[in-house]
């Protein structure tokens, strides 16, 4: 692409992030779902200016999330299906965390300045019980592809129990564990996250296999004896100090011959890519004190310093992040 037009669209990607989100806030996409609307309807509705929104509503349909045909504006179902609230893959609460992400993103001259977090990860999310389900929701839809993706590149049909070490929902208990039945598992996370995860579990219909264990990954006991140990985008939320200690900890519940999955946002040697992990870096240092994309050249280290064999790392694409993954030695 030519130099001075890869800049320029650099320089104004945060337009089309605020076009999308500005819709999502003032509700155009559900207004709009099976109800092909004019600018003048949409304006009296939903009590916005009518020069305001239809300037908006022309330039979503530049960016083919609408479609106008003579003085209406729709909303195309595959299009109504990632943008309404209702909808069977909704991104609303992914598009309701970018708003919220916003104004702590504006503040990024001052984190690369003093480098300190600008709003803890929680407070973002919020205290209400509602949202912190939706999110969950939403959470889970992302990782049943990324369950997928781990169980076709991994091994995993002989592991008879598993840890799921901040385990959030479960998806990947569950979801492997609804694939193997002779798998049990244990989903551990704090006790508000694991009131959703039993939704889930009885969802399933797994209450016989998939259990739950409160507690704080970082003081209390794992458990032991288990062939199968996952951390899921847990470790970039803390520092080095944290992952390294963590990771020890899960290697040492681990059986001989078990194996560890850490899957989650890593940067490359040189710490320059991929590029999604190192935005995540700046994303995570905004929103946690510690947390960082641990470089792959770290985690295998961590990993050998422990005893892991057969290390191996994979990236999966529905949630672009890598794998790395090993073997307790027999
Ligand atoms: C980003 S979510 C990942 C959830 C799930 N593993 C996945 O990938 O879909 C991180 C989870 O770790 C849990 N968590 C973070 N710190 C924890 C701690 N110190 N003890 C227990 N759970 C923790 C959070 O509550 C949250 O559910």
């Amino acid at each position: 692409m030519e130099t001075g037009k890869y800049i320029n669209d650099l320089l104004s990607g945060y337009q089309k992030s605020l076009i999308i989100l500005t819709a999502n806030q003032h509700k155009i996409f559900d207004h709009l779902e099976g109800n092909p609307s004019s600018a003048e309807d949409i304006s009296n509705v939903l009590k916005l200016s009518l020069k305001g929104a239809e300037r908006l509503l022309n330039a979503l349909c530049g960016l083919e999330l609408l479609q106008k045909r003579g003085s209406l504006y729709q909303l195309p179902a595959n299009m109504a299906s990632y943008l309404t609230s209702s909808g069977e893959h909704s991104m609303n609460q992914w598009m309701r965390l970018s708003s919220d992400l916003f104004p702590i993103w504006n503040q990024l001259p001052d984190f690369v300045q003093n480098g300190k977090m600008v709003k803890r990860i929680m407070d973002v999310l919020g205290t209400d019980p509602e949202r912190m389900e939706n999110f969950t929701d939403s959470m889970h839809e992302k990782a049943i592809k990324a369950t997928e993706m781990l169980a076709n590149e991994l091994p995993l049909g002989n592991a008879r129990s598993m840890l799921d070490i901040g385990g959030g929902p479960g998806t990947y208990a569950l979801e492997w564990a609804k694939k193997h039945p002779d798998l049990k598992a244990t989903v551990m996370d704090i006790p508000q996250v694991l009131e959703i995860t039993k939704k889930y579990i009885k969802k399933y219909g797994l209450e016989d296999r998939v259990a739950t264990r409160p507690g704080d990954i970082g003081k209390d006991s794992l458990g032991e004896g288990y062939d199968l140990v996952l951390l899921a985008n847990i470790l970039h939320m803390y520092d080095a100090d944290w992952a390294q200690t963590t990771l020890k900890k899960a290697i040492a519940v681990l059986k001989p011959g078990g194996r560890i999955i850490i899957h989650g946002f890593c940067a490359d040697e040189a710490l320059t890519g991929p590029l999604e992990d190192v935005i995540f870096s700046l994303n995570i240092g905004l929103l946690t004190e510690g947390g960082n994309a641990h470089p792959v050249a770290e985690k295998v280290r961590w990993l050998e310093e422990n005893g892991v064999q057969e290390i191996r790392h994979f990236r999966v694409t529905a949630i672009p992040t890598g794998v790395v993954t090993g073997l307790k030695a027999s």
